[in-house]
């Protein structure tokens, strides 16, 4: 099919991945095996069959449970290892990476653990697939603002590997008005900010997102629909959203790809992208969102090159290394 060779051979950025949410069933068993640890779960397939979620929480909760494997740095290695790997056979050339150190904090795995096997992999993996990266560090938003400032406080020493903060996890009672003093800091430090908002939240989460947190990018926003001053308002500052399709039909944002309002708000102008959010537990990764999307909304060979277009435009990447692309 001519349309998929274009999707998958087109240049883009991935720039909402959860590189906890990469860690398939077939890894987490092996590192569970290494580490002595018990899953709740008699197989692969036993695992994959409990991915069936009905709302953000049901997932997070399994997404939780399931990081519990990750311990050492070899382990956040192979694991954002096999995510690169993974992707470059999906035509992804650029990658922005979140992950969330405090559901490794908590359970006593160092920052440096953490951050330290990450790293070495992205450089790796840039040797070795010519993939580019930034990473950015998201904070749990059902956990308080004082645990954020002090993982805040933790990552200073890393600032040159981390390009800016971000806001994950339960949406709804937590919004970004919580993490204002945060991402204040974080801002003074020198860190760019995006935030999850607008996924299950209503439109109100994003502009406390854009006014009070000043993000850059914001992560889903498709409940922006609801306010048309507010879409009107990402239209004209060419505010990025980064969508995540499969996400938001498996976690019941949206009943159908058919209803997903993707398409929509790229024909108002928006500049929207996709995105694979968590591909170990939704089914699949960058290709497989751009194929389920195109299938479902229709979208033309245009649409799939403006929304490359956009990933690259929404990126981090210094404005040279976009030319490169562009
Ligand atoms: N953490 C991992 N995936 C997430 C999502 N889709 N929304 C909020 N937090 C997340
Ligand atoms: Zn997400």
């Amino acid at each position: 099919n001519s349309i998929d060779a274009f999707m998958r051979g087109i240049p883009k950025a991935e720039l909402h991945l959860h590189i906890e949410g990469s860690l398939e069933p077939e890894l987490m068993f092996a590192l569970a095996h290494k580490h002595g640890v018990k899953l709740p779960y008699a197989s692969v397939e036993e695992l994959r069959n409990a991915y069936q979620f009905d709302d953000l929480q049901s997932f997070l909760d399994l997404y939780y449970a399931g990081a519990a494997v990750l311990r050492d740095e070899d382990d956040f290695h192979a694991l954002t290892m096999a995510y690169l790997k993974r992707v470059h056979a999906d035509g992804v050339v650029h990658v922005e990476i979140f992950f969330d150190p405090q559901t490794h904090t908590e359970r006593g795995i160092a920052f440096a653990t953490v951050i330290d096997g990450i790293r070495r992999a992205l450089a790796d993996g840039e040797r070795e697939f010519g993939i580019t990266h930034r990473l950015i560090m998201c904070f749990l938003r059902h956990l308080d603002a004082a645990d954020a400032m002090r993982t805040l406080e933790q990552a200073l020493p890393y600032k040159d590997a981390i390009v800016a903060v971000g806001l994950d996890s339960s949406e709804r009672g937590h919004p970004p008005s919580k993490f204002e003093a945060v991402f204040s800091r974080a801002r003074s430090e020198g860190f760019l900010a995006v935030a999850h908002a607008g996924e299950e939240g209503p439109p109100a989460y994003i502009i406390e997102a854009l006014d009070l947190l000043k993000v850059a990018r914001v992560d889903h926003g498709v409940r922006c629909e609801e306010d048309p001053a507010l879409v009107q308002r990402l239209v004209q500052d060419r505010m990025p959203l980064t969508v995540c399709p499969l996400s938001n039909v498996k976690l019941r944002v949206v009943e159908r790809m058919q209803d997903h309002n993707l398409k929509r708000l790229l024909d108002r102008g928006l500049c929207v992208t996709i995105n694979s959010d968590d591909p170990a537990y939704f089914g699949g990764y960058m290709f497989a969102n751009f194929q389920a999307a195109q299938r479902g909304l229709d979208l033309s060979r245009e649409d799939i090159t403006q929304l490359a277009a956009n990933s690259i435009e929404a990126s981090f990447l210094r404005a040279a290394e976009k030319k490169h692309w562009q």
